[in-house]
């Protein structure tokens, strides 16, 4: 039975892909998060919860025993958890690896939307631009997620873009960004060594539609 270790298992995104897994699929959770009193309707049967912090290394080193593949969905000091994440999984001969960052962190993101996006998160980008460097420096089969600007619609629209490639489209819903993440867990062979833009089709602007 996979089993899958979800690193900030309290994000909206972690949240959807923890409710998809279960529905979808017969994998072991475990979920890691801060203040880990705020999960609820854990299914003892088959999700493990740990209350840790991705910066604290001997926390990561004990939730990694076992586990077939890694899922960060972590904000704030994002290249110092990567480091942590990476590190352990080589300790632990742990290979697969998806991680969420941001679009823009290879400056690839064009035109005007790509100024405007700079101005408004061009700084807190940095974390996430080590994060990718550290991961990509890894010999891990790592799938580095780069989402739009992140909307809560009730709506699965998605197309990709590589690194290397321009970004596309302004905005992406988060249950696709989750879709997305779900059919890596199931095929864990696809889109590995890989950064992956996520946008909705057809978003192509000056700013995303709702700001
Ligand atoms: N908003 C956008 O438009 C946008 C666009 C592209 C990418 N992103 C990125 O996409 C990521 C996922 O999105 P989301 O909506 O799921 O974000 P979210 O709800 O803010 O989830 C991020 C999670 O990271 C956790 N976290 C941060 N540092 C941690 C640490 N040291 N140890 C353990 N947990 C830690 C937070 O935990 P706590 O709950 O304990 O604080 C939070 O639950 C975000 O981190 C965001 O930066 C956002």
């Amino acid at each position: 039975m996979t089993k899958v270790l979800v690193l900030g298992a309290n994000g909206a995104i972690a949240r959807l892909v923890r409710d998809d897994l279960k529905t979808q699929t017969d994998i072991q959770l475990t979920l890691f998060l801060r203040n880990a009193e705020r999960l609820n309707d854990v299914d003892a049967s088959r999700e493990k919860v740990i209350d840790g912090d991705a910066l604290d290394q001997t926390a990561i080193d004990n939730a990694m025993v076992g586990q077939d593949i890694v899922y960060a969905n972590l904000g704030g000091k994002a290249d110092q958890a990567a480091a942590n994440i990476v590190a352990s999984m080589q300790k632990n001969h742990v290979k697969r690896l998806i991680f969420i960052t941001s679009l823009g962190i290879y400056d690839e993101v064009p035109g005007k939307f790509g100024e405007w996006n700079n101005q408004m998160i061009g700084q807190s980008l940095e974390p996430y631009r080590q994060a990718a460097n550290i991961i990509e420096n890894s010999p891990l089969d790592y799938t580095i997620l780069r989402p739009a600007w992140l909307t809560n619609k009730n709506e699965v629209d998605y197309e990709t873009t590589q690194k290397g490639e321009s970004f596309k489209g302004t905005e992406v819903s988060r249950k696709s960004v989750a879709t997305y993440l779900v059919s890596l867990i199931n095929e864990p062979s696809v889109d590995t060594r890989a950064s992956v833009g996520l946008d909705k089709p057809g978003s192509e602007g000056n700013k995303p539609s709702f700001y």
